[in-house]
């Protein structure tokens, strides 16, 4: 792994002549935020070695480089999913590169079903915290000291001054923002209504597919997080109605422009 994260960071870094300190991984059709990236380059997934390749629709898979207002960035649009195949090392091994690149702060996006029932669909819910309900963990194997202790510390796992400055700023800009713990799935199915009582039950506001690896292995590797959720259904006894990917694309869709505002300031 650590022969494959150095090739990897060596090829990219052929290809940048930035040193983005700022990393940023969008969501299922949360690609919106690039559209403000300038003086890009873009790397398609696929030719990035050992870097899996994305499937699902509405990803389009490519690391973007450049400009977020005064400030170098990375993004990934389009992540990798458990649900897709891929071992969590896989689903990981982009944060791998990002801190070998020299990433300290890592901003993360998704859609997800709320299950607190103050929620309304198209809130955004800024990260506070998370739990892990995702099969295999993505540091169980052999703890490598040069990536991160093998016993990490997850009090801080979302910044808490990341948060304080985004809860500013939505304020700045009158931007309704919730706040709340996501629970991190499987999927690919969303959930039936025992499961996101259960959900609600074990202290979760919202619930998605996404996140959670990559936000340990980040903590792992000392990178400070933060994270936005979009909640783009509800799975609230009384409101739950069907659900489908088409429609989670489209209320993620009708946000994101001040999902978008929030990140960049923050950035900034
Ligand atoms: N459940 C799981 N993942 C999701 C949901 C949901 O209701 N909505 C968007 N992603």
């Amino acid at each position: 792994m650590l022969q494959k994260i150095q090739e990897t960071a060596d090829f990219l870094r052929t290809k940048i002549s930035t040193n983005p300190k700022t990393g940023i991984i969008l969501g299922t059709g949360l690609g919106n935020l690039v559209t403000q990236i300038t003086d890009k380059t873009e790397i398609p997934y696929q030719t990035i070695p050992n870097f899996p390749v994305s499937t699902v629709e509405g990803h389009s898979g490519k690391l973007i480089v450049g400009k977020l207002g005064n400030v170098d960035v990375l993004a990934m649009q389009g992540r990798f999913h458990y649900y897709e195949g891929y071992d969590m090392k896989d689903v990981t091994f982009p944060v791998r590169v990002m801190k070998a690149l020299g990433i300290d702060t890592l901003l993360v996006s998704n859609a997800s079903g709320g299950v607190d029932p103050n929620f309304e669909i198209g809130d955004l819910m800024i990260i506070t915290d998370h739990i892990n309900l995702f099969p295999e963990h993505p540091l169980r194997g052999k703890n490598f000291p040069e990536l991160g202790t093998r016993f990490p510390d997850m009090s801080d796992a979302y910044s808490k001054e990341l948060i304080e400055k985004a809860r500013q700023i939505a304020a700045k800009h009158k931007i309704k923002v919730v706040e709340g713990v996501y629970v991190g799935t499987t999927g690919p199915t969303f959930e039936t209504p025992a499961e996101y009582r259960y959900f609600r039950a074990i202290g979760g506001d919202a619930v998605g597919m996404s996140t959670v690896p990559e936000v340990i292995v980040a903590n792992h590797a000392g990178i400070r997080c933060f994270g936005i959720s979009i909640i783009t259904d509800l799975g609230v006894p009384g409101k739950i109605v069907e659900v489908s990917h088409e429609e989670v694309q489209q209320i993620g869709n009708s946000v994101q422009p001040l999902m978008t505002l929030i990140m960049k300031e923050l950035i900034n």
